[in-house]
């Protein structure tokens, strides 16, 4: 990705390749922007406070992170690594999923100071040929890490263990319909009016 990014290049634009859990910067930013990225990293509420440093004081944020990890295309992975022969050789890891529940993010964005906030679960509705497709989908995200943590044999066993176990739950359906939850927030430091709105007392709806 980041090869190919080269060719965007041109003056105050240019891409370095860290890691997230790392970056730092002297400058804040006015938007901080991150796509399908932040999942991978590990303990949000820390995470969150990092990155809210990186944005200036009228700054934004706006984050998207997969979050579908009680599905069954994710819940039969650490089903499977925790269990048996797979948790013997990878001495029990099962992934561990950092992100929160969207109610949580929003709270986080108030105690960081963000002024504005929406905070959404969004479902996309992705119609995939059969739910194998689903496997080939995990193969590519969630099972990357799985095989990092296995050799080549076990995570070949894995996958096959996993494929047989997913299209058990799934069924035959075709075009099987993959409902795939999102988080999507956004916050702003500053009120767009400028104001600071209190609430004195809640409102019932
Ligand atoms: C699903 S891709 C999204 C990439 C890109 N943001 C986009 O929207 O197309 C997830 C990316 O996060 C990167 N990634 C995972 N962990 C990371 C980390 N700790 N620091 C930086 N990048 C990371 C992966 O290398 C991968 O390129």
């Amino acid at each position: 990705m980041l090869e190919r990014a080269t060719g965007f290049g041109e003056p105050g634009l240019r891409f370095v390749q860290q890691d997230i859990a790392d970056f730092t910067s002297e400058q804040p930013f006015d938007v901080v922007f991150s796509n399908a990225a932040l999942q991978w990293v590990p303990d949000h509420p820390a995470l969150f406070r990092r990155v809210a440093q990186l944005v200036s004081e009228s700054g934004e944020l706006a984050v998207q992170m997969p979050a579908n990890h009680d599905h069954p295309s994710h819940t039969i992975a650490a089903d499977l690594a925790g269990d048996g022969a797979f948790a013997r050789e990878t001495n029990g890891y099962v992934r561990k999923i950092p992100v929160l529940r969207p109610e949580e993010y929003a709270a986080i964005l108030h105690s960081l100071g963000f002024a504005e906030q929406t905070v959404q679960l969004r479902v996309y509705g992705h119609v995939l040929r059969s739910a194998d497709d689903v496997v080939e989908w995990t193969r590519g995200t969630l099972l990357t890490d799985y095989a990092a943590h296995m050799s080549a044999a076990t995570f070949a066993r894995f996958l096959d263990e996993y494929r047989r176990r997913v299209l058990g739950e799934l069924g035959d359906e075709r075009p099987y319909f993959y409902a795939f939850k999102r988080v999507l927030l956004w916050g702003a430091r500053r009120q767009a009016g400028g104001g600071q709105t209190v609430s004195s007392a809640p409102q019932p709806p």
